[in-house]
């Protein structure tokens, strides 16, 4: 039987670190690090993000802007809110919360936002920074994951690693920073062919494909870590992950639950990309 990853614990310990640097950064600059997140739209989802981001920002000390734009704001106008962001000493990470409307280009509205403040890491500058291991930002949710890897003591090094997804967000970042720490990493995706014999070769198997319980427990070799980042909304309104947690539980050596694995360690990178951007423009 599994031990489970708790992710809310992990998060929890690394918020009360962060308040701690917050505060001292603001003694030390007379800075207080700022997060501007804009929302277009009101897709009910994006709305609760948006709000838990706002409370954990407030949590440890840095303060939230929180800029919510009508569904027909037009592209033009949200580049030039971005503008004025970009433009803005007191505002040092900036979020566009995706999905945006369909008239409007994420690709566009990522490019535009200041390589410096994107705490999202989705800017091609931080990719491209990602892939040859010289970056200031990671996305969040790979680099929360990495967080929980490394608080339970998984050695990565060797070790197969298996990505299931290939996502700008999820996959290809976390099958970087896999590789960065030494994993032997392979990633499957919709057209892999006898996806299972992959999987059930993995050490490591990070499963994000946004199907509930898709991956069973004869998919898993026995004391394997599984890393479940799926967060679908079953019809009778329950969350589940992408595993089959019950029964894959069974067979892994550790596990993450959905909710309270990966989901809580996201913000809290946020929060972290964002003590970091401060820092970065305080300092120089
Ligand atoms: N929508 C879902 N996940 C994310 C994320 O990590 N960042 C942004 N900006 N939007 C999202």
């Amino acid at each position: 039987m599994a031990e489970i990853i708790d992710g809310k614990l992990v998060s929890n310990k690394l918020r009360e670190e962060l308040k701690v640097e917050v505060a001292n950064f603001k003694n030390e600059f007379g800075i207080t690090p700022g997060l501007a997140v804009i929302m277009v739209g009101d897709n009910p989802a994006s709305a609760v993000y948006v709000r838990n981001k706002h409370k954990a920002c407030a949590d440890v000390g840095i303060t939230s802007y929180q800029i919510e734009l009508p569904t027909e704001t037009s592209e033009d106008e949200l580049l030039s809110k971005i503008d004025e962001l970009n433009a803005d000493k007191n505002v040092h990470g900036i979020l566009v919360q995706l999905p945006l409307p369909k008239h409007i280009s994420e690709e566009k509205v990522i490019n535009r936002i200041c390589a410096d403040k994107d705490v999202d890491a989705f800017h091609p500058i931080n990719v491209g920074k990602i892939m040859i291991g010289n970056y200031s930002f990671l996305p969040c949710t790979p680099a929360g994951i990495m967080e929980l890897l490394r608080y339970y003591n998984v050695d990565i090094t060797g070790k197969k690693c298996v990505v299931v997804g290939r996502s700008n967000i999820v996959g290809k970042p976390m099958a970087l920073l896999l590789l960065e720490k030494h994993g032997t990493v392979t990633v499957c995706h919709s057209r892999t062919r006898e996806l299972s014999e992959i999987t059930k070769a993995a050490d490591i198997l990070v499963v994000a494909i946004g199907k509930a319980g898709f991956l069973t427990a004869d998919m898993v070799k026995d004391g394997a870590v599984v890393i479940d980042v799926g967060i679908n909304r079953l019809p009778d309104g329950r969350l589940s992950g992408d595993v089959d947690f019950e029964a894959v539980a069974e067979h892994a050596s550790l596990i993450t639950p959905v909710p309270g694995g990966v989901g809580p360690m996201t913000i809290t990178m946020l929060l972290k990309n964002t003590l970091t951007a401060a820092k970065s423009a305080a300092m120089g």
